[in-house]
């Protein structure tokens, strides 16, 4: 019998992958133009104007690639029951060194945290980023509020996205398997969501 359990589809996969992507080229030509000590990172796209028109294509990119993957788990990140309150009253576990047991689904409530802020996060930075997109064609105040807006959630989104990415990797061994080869360890599955795994598995 073997020891593995599918967590994610290979589409699944590959659109969290093109959102990451999208994420880290937006990260890396968006920095220039946040601030001035960054403008070395334009050499990467071959100067300024081009990490502009970069920064925009991609946008459309992450965009609608990141609300398609938030509609595909919808149901799984707006449900929430009674563990999922146990594992906020303990705060999941990490301040405790013995190993506490939740009844989780498919997504912790950290996780779900995440994703809905990330969702929101898209919203607010597409339409912000439309305004600023075309500046003189909106009034001042609305330009103004969009670019402050856009850098506020940027900093928020890179503040989510680094301890998603811990948490993904370092933080809890295994989990990184999910996004690289679509199943998990049933000792992983069992004890980090073990509600999903007797729902998959039907033990
Ligand atoms: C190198 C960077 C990244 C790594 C290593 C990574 C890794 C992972 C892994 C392993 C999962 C599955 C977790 C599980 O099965 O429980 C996951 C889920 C997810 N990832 Fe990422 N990810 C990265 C970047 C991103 C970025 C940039 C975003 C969005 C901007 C993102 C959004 C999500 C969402 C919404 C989920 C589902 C909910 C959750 O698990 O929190 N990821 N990621």
């Amino acid at each position: 019998m073997s020891k593995y359990i599918e967590r994610f589809r290979t589409s699944e996969r590959v659109l969290h992958w093109i959102v990451t992507g999208s994420f880290f080229t937006l990260l890396i030509s968006g920095l220039g133009l946040y601030s001035r000590l960054f403008n070395g990172y334009f050499a990467m796209f071959g100067g300024g104007q081009n990490a502009i028109l970069i920064h925009k294509l991609v946008g459309l990119l992450f965009f609608f690639s990141s609300l398609y993957m938030f509609l595909n788990h919808k149901k799984d990140v707006s449900s929430f029951d009674d563990a999922d309150w146990q594992w906020i009253k303990k705060y999941g576990g990490y301040l405790t060194r013995y190993g506490l047991h939740f009844d989780i689904g498919k997504y912790n409530p950290g996780q779900k945290l995440f994703a809905v802020f990330i969702a929101a996060a898209t919203v607010v930075l597409g339409v912000t980023g439309l305004f600023i997109w075309s500046p003189v064609s909106f009034p001042r105040w609305i330009v103004q509020l969009s670019l402050l807006l856009h850098s506020l959630m940027f900093v928020g989104s890179i503040v989510f996205v680094i301890v998603h990415v811990y948490l993904a990797t370092i933080g809890n061994p295994g989990t990184i398997e999910a996004m690289l080869y679509g199943d998990v360890r049933k000792i992983w599955a069992k004890k980090h969501h073990p509600k999903w795994y007797k729902e998959v598995a039907g033990e």
